[in-house]
């Protein structure tokens, strides 16, 4: 007797709860939300079991974080988080979307990395944690690892049963795109300007290869045949660096050369230097909408760890699979 005035007065707001979530997002009303507790009780080791495994690779292998990065970013981008970036082109006689960035030279320790983790998760917990969540607690303990904020992962992705490289044109930014594009592409996944200077941030760690800027250091028309955006003296250090690319394409220059293997502001720092290292990361700059928050998290490395957790958080959630969608592949390198 006593409950029902209390269910009645909790029933109400409940009910318009419900339909305000329904009006929003009617598509994606059925299925369950990520949780940080999803595998609490099928594999309640998991965040340890991956942390453990990716730190030894880290140590083997330092390039394992920035890639890893990148990994987590385009899987997310193509057909949302569902590991379909990790299936290899010798697992299948189909073209999956990693034969479409063999130029963007995908880097192997990444690949590596998650698989040694599914390994590990397999013998302790068979078929539970998906390659999804792995790709995505792995590329949160390295950006702690090198120095980066630590902020909590959401869980309860599903793996993709499709990898299709028709799927990855359109859905990458590429360098020579405008901060106007760029900012388009990134609405589309559901992410704002802010969050999108935050997470380029992470150009703070890893490489890009000479043929990703060769356009602004070679053939420039204009005054010293560079691209006038570039610190002069930085341009001439690439066009020497560079100099043999096209017969050995795996040149590569730090993508932060003041501090390249620290997670750090310095990546917003170096862009009114010209030190940004690729034409996206110049336009970054110049276009006021996204230059205010490259100004501020260039002062304040708390605002920039602040924002770059958050929008971590958000970039993981874009298009999952979740409940009945998908599957929880037994290989991440394969569909089946
Ligand atoms: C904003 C638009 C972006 C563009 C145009 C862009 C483009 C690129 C390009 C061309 C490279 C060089 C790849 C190579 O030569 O191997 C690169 C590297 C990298 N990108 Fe981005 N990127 C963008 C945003 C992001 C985002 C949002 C993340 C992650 C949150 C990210 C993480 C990385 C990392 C960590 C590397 C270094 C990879 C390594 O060392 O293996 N990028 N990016
Ligand atoms: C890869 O690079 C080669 C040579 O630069 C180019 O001909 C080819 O179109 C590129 N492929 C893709 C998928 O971008
Ligand atoms: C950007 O480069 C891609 C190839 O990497 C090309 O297909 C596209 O047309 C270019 N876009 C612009 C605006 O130049
Ligand atoms: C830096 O950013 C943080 C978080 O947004 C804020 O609390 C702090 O006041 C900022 N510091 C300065 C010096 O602006």
């Amino acid at each position: 007797m006593a409950g029902a005035p209390l269910r009645r007065r909790l029933l109400l707001p409940l009910a318009l709860l419900a339909a305000a979530a329904a009006a929003s997002c009617a598509a994606a009303a059925k299925a369950p939300r990520l949780s940080p507790n999803y595998y609490r009780r099928s594999c309640p080791r998991v965040e340890r079991i991956v942390s453990d495994v990716i730190a030894a690779k880290q140590r083997a292998n330092p390039s394992t974080a920035a890639g890893t990065l990148r990994l987590f970013f385009h899987d997310c981008f193509v057909n949302g988080c569902d590991a379909s970036v990790l299936v290899s082109p010798l697992s299948s006689d189909a073209s999956p979307e990693r034969a479409a960035e063999i130029n963007l030279s995908l880097p192997g320790d990444a690949f590596d990395a998650v698989d040694r983790a599914k390994a590990a998760l397999e013998a302790a917990c068979p078929g539970v944690v998906s390659c999804a969540d792995i790709l995505a607690l792995a590329a949160r303990d390295l950006v702690g690892i090198l120095g980066g904020p630590r902020f909590p992962v959401a869980l309860g992705r599903r793996d993709a049963r499709r990898s299709d490289a028709r799927d990855v044109e359109g859905n990458l930014p590429r360098t020579n795109m405008s901060a106007r594009a760029m900012a388009r592409l990134f609405a589309s996944k559901g992410i704002t300007p802010r969050e999108m200077v935050a997470l380029a941030g992470a150009h703070t760690v890893g490489f890009s290869h000479c043929g990703e800027f060769a356009h602004r250091i070679y053939g420039y028309r204009g005054a010293g045949g560079h691209d006038p955006r570039l610190n002069p003296e930085f341009a001439l250090a690439l066009q020497r660096s560079c100099a043999g690319y096209r017969s050995d394409p795996t040149v590569s220059i730090f993508n932060d050369i003041v501090t390249p293997r620290d997670f750090d502001e310095a990546y917003y720092k170096n862009l009114p230097r010209g030190l940004g290292l690729l034409a996206s990361d110049a336009a970054l700059w110049e276009y006021p909408p996204t230059r205010v928050f490259a100004e501020r998290y260039a002062g304040n490395r708390t605002a920039f760890f602040e924002d770059f957790a958050a929008a971590m958080q958000r970039l993981g959630a874009v298009g999952v699979k979740t409940g009945r969608q998908g599957v929880v592949r037994r290989r991440c390198d394969a569909l089946d």
